[in-house]
């Protein structure tokens, strides 16, 4: 199938900003809807890029900017919910999906890469999982002749600018101890240019059309070890005291209601089944998962981990 034309929701994210940044490189027109045009200027640069703001949950808007689209790639979502109308997991995972495969169809938009996470079911323990298991469900059964869909399931997604390795660094400099809820979670990071390229290859390929893909990384952390792993790279002596059963479900009940939710009982309830891949697409896909440890220390390391990681660069000839 040729797609000379893709429009991504959510493509202002973090995941979004490195789909748009490989789709750079190739002549295909981009179109970024958002709900903040001037925040997010700095996506303008890519020439084949343009930016609008769009109020995505207003059927009518959304079907406009979908007029003339060959693609749309979705990838909003929310991982804690907000107290305004609209702000929902229902609203954002499963209305905002339904709304898109109307306008989807309306449009005569033909190909639809979705946006889904490891771990979301319907029957999920958390509400994001639940909802975003629902979303998932409804764009594949919405995939047919005329609408080709994929799905993509990464765990948890690492790189320069995630906010998982980067908050844990954040708590880690704050204070000399720090009590880890559900320790023992076990999660299998991925890169976030893995999953942009994941992206990139399926767009235009009939083999990916109807799929669903799991991605992760090379290799399965702990919780307690990721942590750990960051403080080492920050050079940080902290004591690192990890929380039993009980007490992180209680900390996910108080923290939710600090401002910015630092941590919630759905993000409790979420950790409760392993965010492990049962297949790792990415081989499939052509792509070799990168390890954390080969970009972690790159982004995240004290001085001296930064000066040898530039050294061992230099050593594998990788210095550019
Ligand atoms: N990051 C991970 O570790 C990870 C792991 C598994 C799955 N995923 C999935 O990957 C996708 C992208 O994740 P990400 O980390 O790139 O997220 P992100 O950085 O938070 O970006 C989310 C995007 O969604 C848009 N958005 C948020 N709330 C919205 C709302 N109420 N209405 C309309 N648009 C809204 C935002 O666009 P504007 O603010 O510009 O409007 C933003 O660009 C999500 O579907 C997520 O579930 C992520």
């Amino acid at each position: 199938m040729r797609i000379n034309s893709v429009c991504i929701l959510g493509g202002t994210g973090f995941i979004g900003r490195q789909i748009a940044n490989r789709l750079a490189n190739t002549p295909i027109q981009i179109k970024v809807l958002t709900r903040h045009r001037e925040r997010n200027r700095h996506l303008l640069p890519i020439p084949n890029l343009q930016l609008f703001e769009a109020n995505v949950h207003d059927p009518e808007h959304l079907q406009n900017h979908l007029e003339g689209v060959d693609a749309v790639i979705n990838l909003v979502a929310i991982l804690n919910e907000g107290r305004k109308p609209g702000q929902r997991f229902e609203d954002i995972h499963v209305h905002l999906v339904e709304k898109l495969l109307v306008a989807c169809r309306e449009s005569g938009v033909k190909r639809l890469l979705h946006m889904s996470a490891l771990g979301a079911d319907p029957e999920g323990p958390s509400r994001y999982q639940q909802t975003k298991g629902e979303g998932e469900r409804m764009a594949l059964a919405a995939h047919n002749r005329d609408l080709a869909v994929t799905v993509f399931k990464p765990s948890v997604v690492f790189g320069p600018a995630d906010t998982f390795l980067n908050t844990f660094a954040g708590m880690l400099k704050l204070a000399p101890m720090m009590p880890l809820p559900t320790p023992g979670a076990r999660f299998q990071p991925v890169y976030v240019d893995d999953v942009a390229a994941a992206f990139e290859a399926t767009l235009e390929h009939r083999d990916s059309f109807g799929q669903t893909y799991e991605l992760g990384g090379p290799h399965i952390y702990t919780l307690e070890a990721l942590v750990r792993y960051v403080a080492e790279l920050l050079e940080l002596r902290r004591a690192i005291i990890g929380l039993p059963d009980s007490l992180s479900r209680l900390q996910g009940r108080l923290l939710q209601h600090f401002p910015g939710k630092p941590y919630t009982l759905d993000n409790y309830l979420s950790t409760q089944v392993d965010n492990v891949c049962q297949h790792n697409a990415l081989p499939d896909l052509g792509i070799h998962p990168t390890a954390l440890e080969a970009v972690a220390p790159g982004y995240l390391g004290g001085t001296r981990t930064r000066y040898r990681y530039d050294e061992w660069r230099r050593e594998a000839g990788r210095d550019n």
